[in-house]
């Protein structure tokens, strides 16, 4: 893995804004970095990304998943060649938009088929990252991601939540099981659409540094009704501002 990428990965309950804020953080990285290799992860199977950033991606990383693993029993190819095969795929799968890569994970067809593709993501994840300088992962929510390994070598893990007492109090949970299986550089928490910003007077939450909160963002409300991506939004938006708070937060701009 290349030492100077950064690997950015939101995680988080539900509807908490983890999309919003990957988006977010794709449009500020590509604004302050605009000579930076930057992808887009979409790694939750419910997609949104894409709406989020604008772009429409032709192929997703499950269907190039479904077609090697076709190829493979076929012509049972080197592993080398598998690897250098789905490489090429990927990247002819890429989107290319805005200063930044996009790649989506995809829903696969049968249920029970996501531990596959969460293995397959991780793969992916490795071989991807030395071509870039900055990944952006929008997980999906809950911890899933997390036990399976998948955000192992993330450096930058961003804990989600809302203002709830329940919600906060997770954290501390994730906090555990992340110390466990991911192997972050720096870890940071973004209470999201709170309701009460001046509420949220701790510096740390379940041991994990509060690097933002951000009030709810009638524009980004707005522009989420009207399909709108991030990069429509005023450059002075509450949600843009937040984020910027948090990618300072955990050293990243
Ligand atoms: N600060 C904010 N102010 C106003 N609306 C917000 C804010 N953050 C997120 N939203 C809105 O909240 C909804 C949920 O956000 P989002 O889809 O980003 O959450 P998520 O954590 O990715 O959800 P899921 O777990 O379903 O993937 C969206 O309609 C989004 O536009
Ligand atoms: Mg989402």
């Amino acid at each position: 893995m290349g030492n100077h990428t950064k690997i950015v990965a939101l995680t988080g309950k539900g509807g908490v804004g983890k999309t919003s804020l990957s988006a977010s953080i794709v449009r500020i990285l590509t604004e302050n970095y605009p000579d930076s290799k930057i992808l887009a992860i979409d790694a939750d199977p419910a997609v949104g990304l894409s709406v989020a950033l604008g772009v429409k991606p032709e192929h997703t990383l499950d269907e190039i998943r479904k077609k090697m693993t076709e190829d493979v029993a076929d012509k049972l190819k080197e592993a080398q060649d598998i690897l250098a095969e789905a490489k090429f795929q990927l990247y002819d799968s890429m989107i290319e938009k805005d200063g930044f890569a996009f790649l989506a994970i995809g829903r696969p067809e049968a249920a029970g088929c996501y531990c596959a593709i969460n293995t397959y993501l991780r793969k992916v994840i490795e071989m991807l990252v030395d071509d870039f300088d900055y990944v952006v992962i929008d997980g999906e929510a809950g911890i899933e991601q997390i036990n399976r390994r998948v955000l192992e070598k993330v450096t930058h893990l961003v804990c989600v939540s809302d203002q709830s007492r329940k919600g906060l109090q997770i954290i501390e949970t994730i906090k555990n099981v992340a110390d466990e299986l991911v192997m972050y550089d720096k870890i940071g928490l973004v209470v999201n659409r709170a309701p009460l910003p001046d509420k949220v007077k701790e510096k740390e939450i379940g041991g994990v540094p509060v690097v933002a909160v951000i009030p709810q963002d009638d524009a980004m409300t707005e522009n989420d009704i009207e399909g709108r991506s991030v990069f429509e939004l005023d450059d002075s938006a509450i949600v843009l501002n937040g984020a910027r708070q948090a990618l300072r937060g955990l050293g990243l701009i």
